[in-house]
Formats: C-alpha cells, structure tokens, sequence
C-alpha cells in the first residue's frame, strides 16, 4: 500500500518534494505527541512544532468546528473573533509591538516584513545569516542560504556567520574574542552594502539559529548586532516561525532571550496549530506608515475560523502551562543529555533551548570533524525503536529535537531512553 502510494506521489507531487527517512512513513493519525502509521505503530512525535499543543487537540478541533459551522469571512467585514484573537496575541509583546498584520505562512510574514523595511528606510540592503531559511516567495529565494535554491544571492544581500561558543571553546577561543570578530563581520557587511549604494535595509534573524545548528551565541550578541544595523539606519526583523509561542522555555518569545527588541516579528508555524496562520507584529507608527501608503488585503489570512484556531492555541497554552512545561523539560533533557554526550567523546554538548534541543556528532574524539554521516545513522536508529526526530544545521550534524510542547514528564523515558540505545548501537 505505500509503496503504490508512493508511486502515485510521484506521479502526481513530483519526486522532488521531500520525504523523510530512508523508508518514508506512512501516517494516518495523530494524537498528542503521538503520531500512528498504516500499519498500527505508534511513534513519538519529538520532531514536530506545527502541533504545538498537541496533535488533533480537542479543543482546537472544536474551536474549528464551532466557528466553522457559525460564519468564516475575509476581514474585510466586522467580526469580534479576529480582535479578540490580536488583542490577546499582542498583549504577549512588549508594549511598544501593538500592531498585527495576519498572514497564511511565515513566508508571506517574513515577506511582508522585509517590504515593509525596505518602504520605511527607503534602502534595499539586507543581512541574513550564512545558512538560514526564512521562506520560499522570491524575495526571500533571493536571501536563502541553507536550502539549496536555484536564485543566487541578490546583489543587495550580505550574510554573516552566526558564532558558537561552543566550537570556542573546542579551539580556545575566548567569549570576548568571538564577539569581536563576529561582530567585525556584521560591520564588514554593513559598509559593503552602503559602499555600493545599496544602504541597509534590514537583518533578518531566527532568534533560536535553528537553521544554522542551534549555535550557542555570546550573550551580547543579538544585541549588539540589532545595534550595528541601527546605527547604518536599518530595521531589525525576529523571524519567531520556530521560537515562538513559548518553545524556547525561558520566554514566551526567543527574541526575549536575547533582551532585544525588534522591529517587526514574524511568526508562523505553532500558531494555528496546523491550520494555516502566521502573521507580522510591530509598531502603530510602522503599521501606519505601510497601510497608509498600501491597501494590505490577504482573503484567507485572519478569518473568523483562523482567528477562533489562533485564540484556542493561546488559550491552551496557558492553561496547560505549556511555557513552563518547556522551560522544565528542557533542563531535566538537557541534564540527562549531558551525562549521554560525556559518554561518548564523538559527541558534543547538549545545545538549544526548552523544547528545542540537539547535540552535533563528530567523526572524531577531537571534535575536528562533523559526521553528517552518523547523524543520519542516529536518526534511523531512533525511528526504528519508534521515536521521531531529524538532524540539522550547515552540516547536517545536529540532531534536531523540537517535540509538540504536549511532551510531559512521562514521556521522557521513552525518548531518552531510545536515544541513549541508539547513541550505543550505533557509536559503539
Ligand atoms: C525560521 C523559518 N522562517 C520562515 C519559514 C517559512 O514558513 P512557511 O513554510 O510557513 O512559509 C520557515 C519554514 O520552515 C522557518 O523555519
């Protein structure tokens, strides 16, 4: 049965939509952090962060059913379902970020951010990390440096390498040293792009560095590179898709993390729960100025089922606690995770935050090496004893661990566990 499907995917899709997994899986339902397959097995969901409360939540599907069943229009009529979704969404930002525009997917959010920087500062010039992903339209093709893309980088942009203390530290290099010369960088990109008449527009930054590995970044760093861009008179854009909504633990939002405040917030993924809804938070005065000089209609973006799907989400986790339950987790993962890597010299450190976690895997004790190789070797190992999870980062060497913040406490031994035998099986 899945093989004809397959055939028939192909046959249909294309060959080129990625699947996962050396033998695809077969899904056919989901529930909580559990996901079922055509033939009956259960496996643990420890890769998906679209159902952020959890697979088919109950409520979620009667907030859709409900609301659905009622009335869903364009917001080009009154209905109090959207503003009571904005108000409680925002009430989540710092005061100054009081504005929201609703989108369909972190690509049109991330798209629109960057058009809206590019009218206020009246510059084209963009900053974007040097393996990073913040969506598929043209302009961001135009950006993208860790997926493979046809679309060369547009002249108007320059990346910057995103450090890690980490790799520091492996080659003694002091915390001091590495924020100097990544910041020397950011500055090297900023003077290239005003030399040749482009003047900065915006950085544009996911505030976790999935992409990019889950690199362990100086404690300044974020900062101090929304200050660079200010100073040269650009905007700063926080690409929240994967951090947001409490996923980092410590915070609601990953820019928070940091201590930064940004411009504009563009997020995407966790916030319907699935059902497609993403959106742009920033300032009156920014809001002002675009939708005064642009008419912003998007039909299927902040209707009433959407904005009755988004509340729901928000709702849930608050009364699921699910911030906290990321941030508890998060530390017991990491603690039992650093006794896993101190076992294995191939192994690096624990890296990431709250429910978003890796460690990278090298070819050698000396950690010189990253061993994209084994890494796949794992992934396949833990799906086998039924858990799923991916890898990472520019050398696919991380392993990428962002479960539904449904994950609680008890289902810590099953994904532990199988890592801990996995790591054996297949380093030993
Ligand atoms: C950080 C980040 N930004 C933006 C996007 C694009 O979001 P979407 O696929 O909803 O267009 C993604 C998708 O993977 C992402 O990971």
């Amino acid at each position: 049965m899945t093989d004809s499907l397959l055939v028939r995917r192909f046959a249909t899709i294309g060959r080129h939509s990625p699947l996962f997994y050396e033998e695809p899986l077969h899904l056919v339902t989901g529930e909580g952090v559990w996901l079922t397959d055509v033939n009956g097995r259960r496996y643990l969901d420890a890769y998906n962060n679209v159902p952020h409360v959890g697979h088919a939540h109950p409520r979620i599907v009667e907030a859709m059913r409900s609301q659905a069943s009622s009335l869903n229009v364009h917001t080009r009529y009154l209905n109090d379902r959207v503003v009571d979704y904005a108000e409680d969404l925002l009430s989540r930002f710092e005061p100054s970020l009081d504005r929201v525009l609703f989108s369909n997917s972190g690509s049109e959010a991330n798209d629109l951010a960057l058009r809206m920087s590019h009218q206020h500062t009246g510059a084209r010039g963009v900053l974007v990390t040097d393996h990073s992903y913040h969506g598929h339209t043209s302009l961001l093709a135009g950006i993208t440096t860790g997926l493979k893309n046809h679309e060369p980088l547009g002249d108007h942009v320059r990346t910057f390498h995103v450090p890690d203390l980490d790799d520091a530290a492996h080659q003694g290099r002091s915390e001091e040293e590495v924020l100097t010369a990544a910041l020397t960088e950011v500055q090297a990109g900023i003077s290239d792009l005003v030399r040749n008449g482009h003047g900065v527009s915006a950085v544009i930054l996911e505030t976790l560095f999935s992409t990019e590995g889950l690199p362990r970044v100086p404690d300044r760093y974020v900062v101090e590179v929304a200050q660079l861009v200010r100073q040269a008179g650009g905007m700063v854009i926080a690409d929240e898709v994967q951090a947001g909504l409490g996923r980092v633990g410590s915070h609601f939002w990953g820019y928070q993390q940091h201590g930064l405040i940004p411009d504009f917030v563009t997020m995407g993924k966790p916030l319907g729960n699935g059902h497609p809804l993403a959106g742009v938070v920033t300032t009156a005065a920014l809001l002002e100025e675009f939708g005064s000089r642009n008419e912003y209609f998007n039909t299927f973006a902040g209707t009433p089922v959407s904005a009755a799907v988004g509340h729901e989400v928000l709702k849930i986790v608050d009364d699921e606690a699910l911030v906290a339950n990321s941030a508890a987790l998060g530390e017991v993962i990491h603690h039992r995770l650093e006794q896993l890597v101190a076992a294995h010299p191939r192994l690096g450190v624990p890296k990431g935050s709250g429910l978003f976690f890796g460690f990278s895997v090298f070819a050698d004790a000396e950690h010189l090496q990253p061993d994209a190789h084994t890494t796949r070797a794992l992934v396949e190992a833990i799906k086998a004893r039924g858990v799923l999870l991916s890898k990472i980062g520019p050398t696919s060497s991380v392993l990428k661990i962002r479960p539904p913040l449904a994950l609680r406490e008890e289902h810590l031994p099953l994904l532990l566990g199988t890592m801990e035998e996995a790591v054996a099986e297949v380093l030993e």
